[in-house]
């Protein structure tokens, strides 16, 4: 590709007659936003180790009490796009959120969607539109957009989970905005039990829910059990995922991100192929080292990272003897539908 006019080439008079009529010439840019290839990246491999974040967290909690913060977090912000950015990636924030027993964290609804992945501790629970979804570890708890959702935490040590969002993305487009309301009165719990075995839904008197997301809580021992029964019926060769999808249409469980988890046989390797999206890791169980074209990150129990788009990624267990479980985020949903979405051979 040819070299283009640089701005400099210009002379300053014409520069400042288009900067006075809010023109701006294409050319000097022109590779900048179109490079060839392949995109500029700003998503850089970072990676967020739990023990070293943990304390800062708690801390927070003496800090700041849970009136002065609404939402007790401590954002996983990518230096690629600037800490106060507060975003992972493009598209994907990241926050590890604090609550202390008896908190509470008021209702309110937005449009961003959420999910909350557990990461320690008993006896929190997030109200989600009356429905009352336990918190334990691993569990992945959905709050789609405009759905109103609040914390509480009956038990007596201190919960911590893992904030997925897209707020990036809807805050880009101009259409982030929260709506505060009052403490809901519980409906209903454990409605995920309607969705426990694959293959049926509920169907009263030949009638399907008509909820965009009729299941809110994906409790981790029934994930791992799926996990577990898959790695025993296929064969070796395959991986071992599974995808978090809404029950009753089989799509993503939500529009724009997209969720899985990951099992690593005893000493697995995997190689994931170069796909478009960035994607976030999360260990539930175990250990796994993690590498891409840049990039080597080993990743204990609870630890995060984020991996930029277009690369391959080798995914290693380092657990001898036992299997390692794996949560992976992306916005592969949106790319789809956005007609973007990659895999480069
Ligand atoms: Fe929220």
């Amino acid at each position: 590709m040819h070299e283009l006019g640089r701005i400099e080439d210009l002379p300053e008079s014409y520069r400042k007659d288009l900067t006075a009529q809010n023109l701006v010439p294409l050319w000097p840019s022109l590779r900048a936003v179109l490079p060839p290839g392949k995109p500029a990246l700003r998503t850089q491999a970072t990676c967020w180790s739990y023990p070293s974040l943990r304390p800062l967290l708690l801390q927070a909690g003496e800090l700041t009490p849970i009136e002065k913060a609404e939402r007790r977090v401590l954002v996983l912000a990518n230096p690629g796009h600037g800490l106060e950015k507060m975003q992972a990636s493009s598209t994907i924030y990241l926050g590890m959120q604090l609550l202390l027993p008896g908190e509470w964290a008021p209702a309110h609804r937005h449009t961003p969607n959420a999910v909350r992945m557990v990461v320690e501790g008993e006896g929190a629970y997030t109200t989600v539109e009356g429905e009352k979804c336990p918190m334990q570890r691993g569990d992945l708890i959905l709050t789609p957009s405009g759905l109103w959702h609040e914390h509480g935490h009956d038990g007596d040590k201190p919960v911590v989970w893992l904030d997925v969002l897209d707020l990036p993305l809807i805050y880009h487009m101009e259409t982030s905005y929260v709506q505060e309301g009052k403490r809901q009165t519980v409906a209903s719990s454990e409605a995920e039990c309607a969705y426990q075995q694959g293959g049926v839904t509920p169907a009263p008197m030949f009638n399907r829910s008509g909820k965009n997301y009729p299941m809110l809580r994906y409790p981790w021992v029934q994930v791992r059990a799926a996990l577990e029964s898959l790695a025993k019926a296929q064969p070796e060769t395959q991986a071992v995922q599974v995808a978090y999808v809404n029950p009753e249409t089989g799509a993503d469980c939500q529009n724009i991100l997209g969720f899985s988890a990951l099992m690593l046989r005893a000493g697995e390797t995997l190689k994931l192929p170069a796909r478009s999206c960035a994607m976030v890791f999360h260990t539930i169980e175990g250990g796994a080292k993690i590498s891409s074209d840049t990039a080597h990150f080993t990743l204990a129990e609870a630890d995060t990272c984020c991996l930029p788009g277009y690369t391959t990624i080798t995914l290693s267990n380092t657990q001898p003897n036992r299997a390692s479980f794996i949560f992976i985020a992306d916005d592969a949903p949106l790319q789809k539908k956005l007609g973007v979405y990659e895999v480069r051979t």
